[in-house]
């Protein structure tokens, strides 16, 4: 699916059987453009973290079965409601019979039920879910960087923190997995557009995603990182003053 077109979708293994599927958006549609990532791990219960808006449907599913047919997802799991963590919800559930939403306590409770097509299965604070090779842990972060029922997936076999719009950066020409800064370009682009909500617990919340250790950082919108992921959760903790 990785292809030389400019614009195209593209699909890249970034870490053990974890896939990166990102769409570029260019500056003729999106100021400055913009990416939308999701992330499948392949495993015996394979999962889809994000599913993209629903005009990117036709993009995401054709990536994903170049790599597993679509019918086969077990969890469509996001980080929070909005169109693009879980706009195609129902048409990955329509498409995938054995397939439920995977989200927090409070999405399951406020918006999830009631909206899907399926009731979602929510996991606790700290929860572990194993997919076969790959485990799942759930991490609530409440308003962090933004919505009630916001939380982070951690995959614990490759140290992978899906880290949803932390560190989003800007443009549209991102490389699947980097070890160059994220950080000054994410700050740049919350320093035009600040979408983090002024929670007064975000020292704590950004010290409970450094304690996971990370390896990789998943983000939703530019390349994902690889390096010391605790130390730049804990720099990004310094910039937003906790
Ligand atoms: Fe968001
Ligand atoms: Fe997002």
């Amino acid at each position: 699916m990785t292809s030389s077109k400019e614009n195209a979708t593209t699909i890249d293994e970034i870490a053990s059987g974890i896939y990166r599927i990102s769409t570029p958006v260019p500056p003729t549609a999106i100021p400055g453009g913009f990416t939308f990532n999701q992330y499948l791990i392949v495993d015996d219960a394979p999962l889809l973290y994000h599913t993209g808006p629903r005009k990117m449907f036709p993009l995401i599913s054709e990536a994903i079965a170049s790599v597993i047919p679509v019918q086969s997802l077990r969890h469509i799991a996001f980080s929070h409601y909005e169109a693009d963590e879980c706009g195609s919800l129902n048409d990955f559930l329509a498409l995938a019979p054995a397939a439920e939403p995977l989200c927090s306590t409070i999405a399951k409770m406020v918006t999830v039920d009631d909206i899907a097509i399926r009731p979602a299965r929510a996991l606790g604070d700290g929860e572990e879910l194993s997919l076969g090779a790959h485990v799942v842990r759930w991490i609530d972060t409440p308003h962090l960087p933004h919505a009630w029922e916001c939380g982070h997936l951690f995959e614990t076999t490759t140290r992978t923190l899906f880290c949803g719009d932390l560190f989003t950066q800007g443009g549209h020409q991102h490389e699947p997995l980097t070890t160059q800064d994220i950080l000054d370009p994410s700050e740049k682009m919350r320093s035009g557009l600040d979408y983090f909500s002024q929670t007064r617990q975000v020292s704590e919340l950004m010290e409970k995603l450094a304690l996971t250790s990370p390896r990789i950082l998943a983000c939703m919108h530019g390349s994902a990182w690889q390096g010391d992921g605790a130390a730049l959760l804990r720099q990004l903790a310094g910039r937003l003053g906790a």
